[in-house]
């Protein structure tokens, strides 16, 4: 009959808008974040602790650093790997922030990717923003 092409067409364009969520997620891979790392944290080439360790524990160690400073009076870490830091989030060489200087470029990438924000910027300050 002369409706057949209208009906194996109409089939045709049903099935691409059924599967249209399917095939829109098979070519569309979400970007995992890539933090940069500033050019002093390069230059340095180490971190408090090893990388895979400072992924998973970086909140805790900075929960650790927080109590020694504001309980303990203690400012200087040492760490397994024999150097020192200054324990401190975002002030002066050594801390966090004093080698990862760009908050936006590193810390944020994956905090934002992973909808993390951590609260502690309400009180300290982010740092002026440099590579
Ligand atoms: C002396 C410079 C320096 C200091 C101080 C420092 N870092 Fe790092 N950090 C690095 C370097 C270099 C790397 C990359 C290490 C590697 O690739 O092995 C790194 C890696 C990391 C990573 C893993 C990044 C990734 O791509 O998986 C996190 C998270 C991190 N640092 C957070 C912190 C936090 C939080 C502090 C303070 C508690 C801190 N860093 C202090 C230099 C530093
Ligand atoms: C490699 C990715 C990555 C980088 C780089 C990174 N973070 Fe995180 N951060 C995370 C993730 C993921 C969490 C949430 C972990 C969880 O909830 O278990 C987190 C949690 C935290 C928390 C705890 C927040 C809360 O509300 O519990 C703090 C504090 C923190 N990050 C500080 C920093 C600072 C400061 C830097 C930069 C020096 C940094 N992070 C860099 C991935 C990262
Ligand atoms: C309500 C305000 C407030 C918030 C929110 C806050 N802090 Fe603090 N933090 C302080 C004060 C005040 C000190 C004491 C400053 C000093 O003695 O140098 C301090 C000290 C610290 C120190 C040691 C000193 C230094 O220079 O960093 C660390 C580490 C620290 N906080 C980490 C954190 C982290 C990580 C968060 C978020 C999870 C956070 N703080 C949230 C107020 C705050």
């Amino acid at each position: 009959m002369n409706d057949k092409k209208w009906i194996i067409a109409g089939l045709l364009l049903f099935t691409v808008v059924v599967l249209s969520p399917v095939l829109w997620n098979a070519f569309k891979t979400p970007t995992p974040p890539e933090p940069v790392l500033s050019a002093k944290a390069k230059a340095a080439g180490y971190c408090v602790l090893a990388k895979d360790q400072m992924k998973a524990g970086h909140m805790q160690i900075l929960d650790v650093w927080r109590d020694a400073v504001v309980r303990q009076g203690e400012r200087v870490y040492k760490s397994t790997n024999g150097k020192e830091f200054n324990m401190s989030l975002s002030s002066g060489e050594n801390s966090c922030i004093g080698c990862h200087t760009s908050k936006v470029e590193f810390c944020d990438k994956c905090h934002n990717y992973t909808s993390v924000r951590p609260y502690c910027w309400d009180c300290h300050n982010a740092p002026k923003e440099a590579m």
